[in-house]
């Protein structure tokens, strides 16, 4: 590593989420729920520059395993996100995020008169048109939705 390469400390045990798309790190924490109020250790990095990206966003979280549900929630705001899960200052385990086809039950419809909103026992159901930028349509109504309608509701 050169003197004008970026170092962030790596961590000894964890979950590193890498690669996540410039300036939605605090999205993906949000996502996941944490506040910074937890007694946890955390690292944030945003804008770094990224090869493949221009620039990306890292959060290292000391002492966390996410769960299945909690990584689909991170796909859908950081499709080229990598998991790293981290044993004893190893990555034991990388996996990519993966978006499904069909999101189900996580992003309600914007359309008020959707069959999903109508207070009847439907999940909402959408197709996933497009990964980047995320692009969903509602099963039901037909309904397209992008990023500021999706975020808002994570
Ligand atoms: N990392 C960490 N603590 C460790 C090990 C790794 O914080 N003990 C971080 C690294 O800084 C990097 C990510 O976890 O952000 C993945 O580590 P690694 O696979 O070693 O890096 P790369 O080869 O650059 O990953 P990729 O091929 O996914 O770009
Ligand atoms: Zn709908």
């Amino acid at each position: 590593m050169s003197e004008n390469e970026l170092h962030v400390s790596k961590i000894k045990n964890g979950t590193v989420i890498d690669h996540i798309c410039g300036g939605y790190a605090l999205d993906v924490i949000r996502i996941l729920g944490i506040t910074g109020k937890e007694p946890r250790v955390m690292t944030l990095a945003v804008n770094v520059p990224s090869k493949h990206f221009g620039v990306k966003d890292i959060v290292k979280i000391e002492d966390k395993l996410l769960s299945p549900q909690e990584v689909n929630r991170i796909a859908l705001v950081a499709p080229h996100a990598s998991i790293n899960l981290i044993r004893n200052y190893t990555v034991v385990e990388k996996r990519e995020v993966q978006l499904p086809k069909v999101i189900e039950g996580i992003v309600k419809c914007i359309n008020p008169s959707c069959v999903s909103n109508s207070g009847e026992p439907v999940l909402s159901k959408f197709q996933v048109k497009n990964n980047d930028p995320l692009l969903l349509k509602c099963h039901y109504c037909g309904v397209t939705i992008e990023p500021p309608d999706i975020l808002n509701q994570l």
